[in-house]
């Protein structure tokens, strides 16, 4: 019998950390001959599944890149639609991930969100805070650049303020200022459909990720394609700057 993909991977070498740019949702759709809506409409699927997957193995963040800050650009029909489709699915989501306890967290510029959306994602990320499970983190109106900035701005506004001294700031120091300070940094960095750039998605905290890029369409990507990635990773070694003789004689010692 065939080993399953999920009976090859080493559970107890999991990332702590996966993030994924859910990319080509818009030419699934274009490509049957659909509106691209069809497309993100389509792509909800393969989130709940790759949520559902990632519970299921244990892992214990996920990131997943909805909508960027650049995005607003896009034609308003489909801003519209994604944003509508954003709500619903949250709304409908959540009594899944209370019951597989499943933290909702946000990152992004939310404020530019309609208010409409913005009420709904307070009372999910209120509803599931006392999940101690999956955190599923979502990037919605997200940019590393603004991200950045802003946590720029804030340091300077913290300085003049007296609560920092400026020549104590270090890594750590700006850690602390970014949307993800309470997460790790993703160790696994996944992108579908065939693209191989990173669109402004957590440039800092990507630093030494490894990258996994395949042309599976968002929405064809299921839980097998994520073990693929997953075995992928696996096999590659973290060298983190240092000699792969001096990573190879840490891991006997470990
Ligand atoms: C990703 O799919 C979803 C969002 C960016 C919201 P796209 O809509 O970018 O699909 P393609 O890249 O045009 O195929
Ligand atoms: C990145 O995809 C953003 C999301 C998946 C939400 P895009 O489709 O917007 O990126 P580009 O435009 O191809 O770089
Ligand atoms: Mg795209």
């Amino acid at each position: 019998m065939q080993e399953s993909l999920i009976d090859r991977i080493d559970k107890g070498r999991l990332p702590r950390h996966i993030a994924i740019i859910m990319d080509g949702n818009g030419r699934w759709a274009e490509e049957k001959g659909q509106d691209r809506l069809y497309g993100h409409f389509h792509g909800v699927e393969s989130v709940r599944n790759i949520v559902e997957g990632s519970a299921e193995l244990g892992l214990e963040y996920l990131t997943l890149y909805a909508f960027s800050t650049e995005n607003w650009d896009r034609p308003q029909q489909e801003v519209e639609g994604l944003m509508s489709l954003l709500v619903e699915t949250i709304r409908k989501e959540v009594p899944t991930l209370n019951k597989n306890n499943i933290r909702l967290h946000v990152i992004g510029d939310t404020n530019m969100l309609p208010k409409f959306a913005q009420d709904e994602l307070a009372e999910a990320l209120e509803m599931t805070s006392h999940n101690t499970g999956l955190n599923l983190i979502m990037a919605l109106s997200y940019s590393s650049r603004w991200e950045l900035v802003n946590a720029v701005r804030n340091i300077g506004m913290d300085v003049k303020a007296g609560k920092i001294d400026p020549a104590s700031i270090n890594q750590d120091t700006l850690q602390q200022y970014l949307t993800t300070s309470k997460f790790p940094d993703p160790e696994l960095m996944i992108r579908t459909s065939g693209e191989y750039r990173i669109s402004n998605f957590l440039l800092y905290q990507l630093a030494y990720a490894e990258l996994y890029f395949t042309n599976t369409r968002w929405p064809d990507f299921r839980k097998d394609n994520l073990y693929e990635a997953i075995i992928d990773f696996q096999g590659r070694e973290r060298r983190f700057g240092k000699t792969g003789q001096q990573i190879q004689e840490e891991t006997q010692l470990a």
